[in-house]
């Protein structure tokens, strides 16, 4: 059997914007491979309930698990907030959330102790981030908003509309009088508006990419169960794979905006078989 330092990671998302996740794991740890699922047929989470999204993240990782994955990212910050505490004790590899490692790096780099965080419906009725930012400083005062509109404008690729700038404002206003300091883009369309949201919140606002912390956490957590890939690299074109539940060419397209790298080979899964 092929030594498991060079099996893939497994990540998934609802669609495309776990790939906001992905691009941030190729570049900081280049020699790993990933395989990708973007669940385009049954997205958005954001609004689903609690069960609906532990019973898609199940199937998943399933299919994921077909792939010889070594570890898991669940990329999506709704399925991190709503089903990850449920999977991790069914798993015998390691898998992590994005939902922890963007909430600690807030709880620690704030000065004043106010932090707003940006989401998806659910994830703000999780009540996640603000746990976990409890839990790393207790005297933190945490300001929740969900932005639903988000998500969709960057599909369409609008982000730097002035439609777009318009709806920023409408959501960020309030928690521009709350006096933050610390804003976490929690959600993984959202960085793609980091523009828009620093131009709203001002130079003294830090931004919370929860991608980039998670990316650094994986790289720990792998050297630390000892499944980090030591360098040997795959023949280019074999390095990536990405799957989807629907709308492959569509999810393509999108894709290549953000990663310019292999998504051409984009396979459909029927994920209710899993
Ligand atoms: N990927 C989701 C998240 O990070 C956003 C899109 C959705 O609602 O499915 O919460």
């Amino acid at each position: 059997m092929e030594d498991i330092k060079y099996a893939p990671i497994g990540v998934f998302d609802s669609g495309v914007g776990g790939l906001t996740v992905a691009r941030e794991i190729m570049r900081q740890i280049p020699e790993e491979r990933i395989v990708y699922f973007g669940d385009t047929a049954r997205v958005p989470y954001g609004s689903k309930s609690k069960e609906t999204i532990i019973r898609f993240s199940r199937q998943i990782i399933h299919f994921l698990r077909t792939k010889e994955v070594k570890a898991v990212v669940v990329a999506c910050n709704t399925a991190s907030a709503l089903a990850l505490e449920t999977l991790q004790p069914e798993l015998d590899i390691p898998i992590i959330g994005v939902v922890t490692p963007g909430a600690k790096v807030a709880a620690n780099t704030t000065k004043n102790g106010k932090i707003g965080v940006i989401a998806t419906e659910s994830t703000i009725e999780s009540h996640l981030y603000t746990k976990v930012i409890r839990q790393h400083n207790p005297r933190a005062q945490v300001f929740g908003k969900a932005c639903p509109l988000f998500c969709p404008l960057v599909e369409e690729g609008w982000l730097k509309d002035p439609v777009t700038v318009e709806v920023a404002t409408r959501y960020l206003n309030p928690l521009l009088e709350t006096g933050i300091d610390t804003l976490v883009m929690g959600c993984t369309h959202y960085p793609l508006l980091r523009p828009v949201l620093r131009q709203i919140m001002g130079e003294k606002v830090n931004l919370v990419n929860p991608a980039y912390e998670t990316a650094r956490e994986l790289k720990e957590l792998l050297e630390q169960n000892g499944l980090a890939n030591d360098g040997q690299r795959p023949p280019e074109g074999t390095m990536h794979r990405f799957y989807v539940s629907d709308a492959a060419n569509k999810f393509r397209q999108f894709a290549n905006t953000i990663i310019p790298y292999g998504v051409d080979t984009t396979q459909l899964v029927h994920i209710e078989d899993y």
